[in-house]
């Protein structure tokens, strides 16, 4: 099966509903485009943008691996279906510092998306320090060992490789650099869940943007791009849409 293609934008803690009025141009561009694109606005605005644009892929940001009980302020993962998202973001490197999450948690997330029907995207990089001092690859690997989930569902689960210091930096990691993690990461999918483990997309995030997506874009094994900053608008959003992502 050849590996999805997907371009997510994740809006973090931005946006309004006045907001929403961009999905109207991504909608039309996602239309055209070679991957998949899919929109993870606040927790909030997932039901309105679901209801404006159902062909878009509207997904969260986080949830909780409990389907209900006592944990004030989170949301599961069956009440994001239930508000019209078809993804979530798990993991990502924001909750894993402004939070304490732990990859244990990061992996009862992950199955707890998987399981109730979420396509599930489990965000991995590594800080400066550990790039600067040659850890990146063993960083990841870690937080791969520690964060994958058992081996059900495969089908709706997606890697993101998001170096932390290149995350709303404007800093990006090379070609090479890029390719090589995802070529370890690819090399670990395998390790771990034999061949089925080459039909999960690997996407890179971090300052991802019209200038620089078709480079990124087409480093070996990068199936797509999550992108913030870059994604809040259509217009900044357009280009990294346009680009096209080589088959795997
Ligand atoms: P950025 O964020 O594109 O603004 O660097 C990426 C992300 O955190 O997913």
């Amino acid at each position: 099966m050849a590996r999805r293609k997907y371009i997510v934008g994740n809006w973090k803690m931005n946006g309004s509903l006045a907001a929403l009025a961009e999905l109207d141009a991504i909608a039309a561009q996602a239309a055209g485009a070679t991957a998949t694109i899919a929109i993870c606005p606040p927790a909030t605005l997932i039901a309105p943008a679901a209801a404006r644009q159902p062909g878009l892929i509207i997904g969260g940001q986080d949830c909780h691996w409990n389907a209900s009980g006592a944990h004030t302020g989170c949301l599961s993962a069956q009440m994001l279906i239930e508000a019209g998202a078809r993804m979530v973001i798990v993991g990502h490197s924001e909750r894993r510092t402004d939070n304490g999450e732990t990859s244990a948690e990061v992996r009862k997330k992950a199955e707890a998306a998987l399981a109730a029907g979420l396509i599930t995207i489990l965000c991995v990089g590594e800080i400066r320090a550990e790039r600067e001092s040659g850890w990146a690859i063993a960083t990841v690997e870690r937080q791969l060992e520690d964060s994958l989930p058992t081996a059900q569902h495969l089908d709706r689960l997606i890697i993101a490789y998001e170096p932390v210091w290149a995350i709303g930096t404007g800093l990006t990691p090379t070609v090479a650099d890029v390719a090589e993690m995802h070529d370890a990461i690819r090399g670990f999918l395998g390790a771990r869940y034999g061949t089925v483990g080459q039909d999960i997309s690997i996407l890179y995030g971090g300052s991802v943007n019209g200038d620089n997506a078709a480079e990124l874009l087409g480093a070996a094994d990068v199936d797509g791009a999550l992108v913030g900053g870059a994604s809040l608008t259509a217009a900044k959003f357009a280009p990294i849409v346009a680009v096209t992502v080589p088959p795997a």
